[in-house]
């Protein structure tokens, strides 16, 4: 069946990997992907499929509301996977304002433009909403987030995220707006941008420089392959029942500094240098403030509903991802030029 499918963020690190697998997937949907190309975005991420005749690049800002409406109605949009956001922590505590408007006035400036346009017939419509594990909160030892975990954001990133799930729901429930949200846990993989920890361990190994480890590395994240997460949200887009709320997780815990020993290992071994260099750069540094202890994802809804379990182990999964930045060594160049050096030292230098 011929469908539009609007995806936001498309040119970000998960967005880039979502449009790939539904432009290849689904040659007789048209893809639009929406995004303002902040420091996060990035066109080359899409080389590969920009020329297929079944997808388009619209550059725009979901913090523009005519822009949004605008393009609701020039095309006929059946369905919205959101992914457009500001998406890193550490950016959040310098800078929450940002996260506000995009994350929050941002997704509601779509939910209109969707109601306003479907407003006649909801009928096979769909905004579906990629949002985060973090609004659960942070866990001790024990447990793992469900579904029905209270929301208790921490950081001004995952309050803004946990804000905009709550809209979202709020137009499920007030409007009848078709709605699917799901909750996934920390991605890695190839073009992640190197301000998150396993891009930036690894173009700090290349070029010699401290791991910067905050605390003590006690910290636990459950790591899950961009791709599984990709598969995940096509699942979820075709099979997912409106109104319901699904937990992605890659059912893979690791404490940080265990995991980047392991990427040192692997990186020392890729790299064909004698075994613990890469590991000597670790420094510990300042923690980050209100640093959540423990994420783990309990996705046995997805399972038991769609089938969907993590395919790559984090073994491979990590194997695949230096492969990836070894290979694109010049996409690695270019994004961590110019602001990327200012972004570095301000962030850094007083740890
Ligand atoms: P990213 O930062 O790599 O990409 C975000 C994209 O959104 C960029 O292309 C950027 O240009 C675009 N964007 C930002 N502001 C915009 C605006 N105002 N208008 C239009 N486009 C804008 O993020 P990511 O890591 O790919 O995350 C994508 C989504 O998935 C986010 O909603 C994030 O909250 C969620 N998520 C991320 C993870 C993770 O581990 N990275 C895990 C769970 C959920
Ligand atoms: O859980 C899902 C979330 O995962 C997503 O919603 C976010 O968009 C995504 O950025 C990610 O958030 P985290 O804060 O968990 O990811 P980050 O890569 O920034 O950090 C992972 C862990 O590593 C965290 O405990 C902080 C720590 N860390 C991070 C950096 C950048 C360090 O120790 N040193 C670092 O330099």
């Amino acid at each position: 069946m011929n469908k539009t499918i609007l995806i936001t963020g498309g040119a970000g690190f998960i967005g880039s990997h979502v449009v790939r697998q539904f432009v290849i997937n689904y040659p007789k949907y048209k893809i639009i992907n929406l995004d303002k190309l902040t420091y996060a975005g990035n066109l080359e991420n899409l080389k590969d499929i920009e020329n297929h005749s079944n997808y388009k690049f619209i550059k725009a800002d979901i913090n523009i509301e005519s822009q949004i409406f605008d393009i609701f109605k020039q095309y006929q949009i059946d369905g919205v996977i959101h992914l457009a956001a500001e998406s890193h922590v550490d950016r959040s505590i310098t800078n929450p304002t940002e996260f506000i408007l995009t994350n929050i006035v941002g997704t509601v400036n779509l939910l209109n433009a969707a109601k306003e346009s479907w407003k006649d017939n909801f009928q096979q419509k769909l905004f579906y909403h990629i949002s985060t594990d973090e609004v659960y909160g942070s866990l001790e030892d024990e447990g793992y987030f469900t579904e029905n975990t209270p929301y208790d954001p921490r950081s001004p990133y995952s309050a803004s995220k946990a804000s905009s799930d709550h809209l979202v729901r709020a137009y499920y429930n007030t409007y009848n707006l078709p709605v699917i949200i799901s909750n996934c846990s920390n991605n890695y993989g190839p073009n992640q941008f190197p301000e998150k920890l396993i891009p930036l361990a690894i173009n700090n190994i290349f070029s010699g420089k401290p791991i910067p480890v905050y605390g003590k590395g006690e910290n636990i994240r459950d790591w899950l392959y961009v791709i599984d997460h990709a598969r995940a949200i096509d699942l979820i887009y075709h099979k997912g029942k409106s109104g319901e709320t699904y937990n992605i997780g890659g059912n893979n815990e690791w404490k940080n500094l265990d995991l980047i020993k392991k990427l040192c290992e692997i990186m020392d071994k890729k790299l064909g240098k004698p075994t613990g260099t890469s590991s000597g750069l670790i420094q510990f540094v300042k923690d980050r403030s209100g640093h959540d202890l423990r994420y783990a994802i309990d996705s046995t809804k997805l399972l038991n509903a769609l089938g969907w379990k993590p395919s790559v182990t984090f073994e491979e999964g990590l194997q695949k991802t230096v492969d990836w930045y070894m290979d694109n060594f010049s996409w690695l160049k270019n994004v961590i030029t110019g602001d990327y050096e200012k972004y570095y030292t301000r962030q850094y230098q007083s740890r």
